[in-house]
């Protein structure tokens, strides 16, 4: 799908938890090659004072119905005003933006790991990625049960584990204390990774040592998010790159972690 400017009509708003929404979008025109990392700008409305777009990953995608599904979780102003618009809105959006993650091979065992909202993508690629399900593992951290976000739909998509800080739900502790990174992570023949930036950091540093395929999905500020402002930019081996267009995808051999 060619980058562009649309309005898209909220479907459907709702409340996961405290702070996650899922907002459904439905698109005028067909909504064809949307891929896992890849994300929307979307225009804060009835919020004057709020200028600058938001960047928020695609959880899914439903091709038939047009539409597009974002989870979003409440930071400040931008994402708590975009949690309170009520079905039947249209909403601005710039898409599809940034680079997806590689798509994995057919022989490829995989390991997703999402902390926080940093989820949304990694549920899109199991869903997508055509896999043998027993062969998608995904890893999912919060701090405790309640930031959880409910993720039944995806469960026939792979395997799933959780972690939570206060051990209310799975394991207790950070995603690299659960056994399937500890113990297993060199079973892997790719890890996909999105989440808070010390998460990615640990987790990349990992993979780097263990000369293991990883890819991480950076959450840098934005503004513009199609590469003229460059408020986004990550110093790479390869010099400093846009966030939002050279990546925010990144194979972690790229980045100076
Ligand atoms: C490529 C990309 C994909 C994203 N996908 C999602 C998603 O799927 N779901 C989701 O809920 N959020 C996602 N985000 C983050 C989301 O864009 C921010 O939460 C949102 O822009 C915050 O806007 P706000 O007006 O609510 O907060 P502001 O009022 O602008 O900021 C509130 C606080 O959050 C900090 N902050 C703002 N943006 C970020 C950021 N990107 N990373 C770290 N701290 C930040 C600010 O410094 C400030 O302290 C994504 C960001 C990027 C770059
Ligand atoms: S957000 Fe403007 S260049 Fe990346």
């Amino acid at each position: 799908m060619k980058k562009t400017v649309i309005d898209l009509l909220l479907l459907e708003n709702k409340q996961l938890n405290k702070d996650n929404f899922l907002l459904k979008l439905q698109s005028p025109v067909p909504v064809s090659d949307i891929f896992p990392g890849q994300f929307v700008n979307v225009e804060i409305k009835d919020a004057q004072e709020i200028f600058l777009r938001r960047p928020f990953s695609v959880l899914d995608v439903d091709y038939q119905a047009q539409t597009i599904t974002l989870l979003v979780k409440i930071l400040g102003r931008g994402s708590k005003k975009l949690t309170e618009a009520q079905p039947g809105v249209q909403i601005s959006t710039i898409l599809p933006l940034g680079k997806s993650f590689t798509l994995p091979e057919k022989d490829d065992h995989i390991l997703l790991i999402g902390g926080g909202s940093g989820v949304a993508p990694m549920l899109f690629l199991a869903k997508l990625c055509g896999l043998d399900p027993e062969n998608v593992h995904v890893l999912i951290g919060a701090r405790s049960i309640t930031d959880h976000i409910d993720i039944e739909e995806y469960k026939p998509f792979g395997n799933f584990y959780f972690t939570t800080e206060d051990g209310s739900l799975g394991e207790k502790g950070y995603v690299t204390n659960h056994p399937v990174f500890t113990n297993k992570l060199n079973e892997f023949t790719k890890i996909y990774t999105c989440g808070p930036d010390l998460m990615m950091k640990a987790i990349g540093r990992i993979a780097l040592e263990n000369k293991l395929f990883c890819e991480v999905s950076l959450e840098n500020m934005m503004a513009c998010g199609f590469g003229v402002c460059l408020c986004c930019v990550e110093d790479t081996k390869a010099g400093h790159k846009c966030v939002c267009t050279d990546g925010p995808v990144f194979n972690v051999n790229d980045l100076k972690w």
